[in-house]
């Protein structure tokens, strides 16, 4: 078992869900650690790293639907379902996220 293994996850309040437009994503910080936060027309929240793992794109400003993220630079797409890529490249990092009273609760 590695040290991420390990690694026990924590719950922080980051905004509230209306700071979130349906259909985008934007950017906060959960406990020291740069995330990007979507709200889909769906009304599912889902949260990513922050940093595309293609380049460090900023992914809060990419394109989604309800299956996929695309990154602003490069378009390389991210499953929500798992975070692979569908482009070949390393997988983006997915974090727990949820609407606790209107809150943003996202884990790390
Ligand atoms: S930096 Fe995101 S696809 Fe290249």
């Amino acid at each position: 078992m590695s040290l991420t293994e390990l690694r026990t996850s924590t719950a922080y309040t980051v905004g509230r869900v209306e700071e979130v437009p349906p259909g985008e994503g934007r950017a906060f910080v959960a406990g020291g650690v740069q995330v990007a936060v979507f709200r889909l027309r769906d009304g599912s929240l889902h949260a990513t790293q922050a940093a595309c793992p293609h380049a460090g794109g900023p992914l809060a400003d990419g394109q989604t639907d309800v299956d996929v993220l695309v990154c602003p630079l490069h378009l390389y797409a991210y499953r929500w379902s798992d975070g692979a890529s569908t482009s070949g490249t390393a997988p983006v990092r997915l974090y727990p996220v949820r609407d606790v009273d209107g809150d943003l609760v996202v884990e790390v």
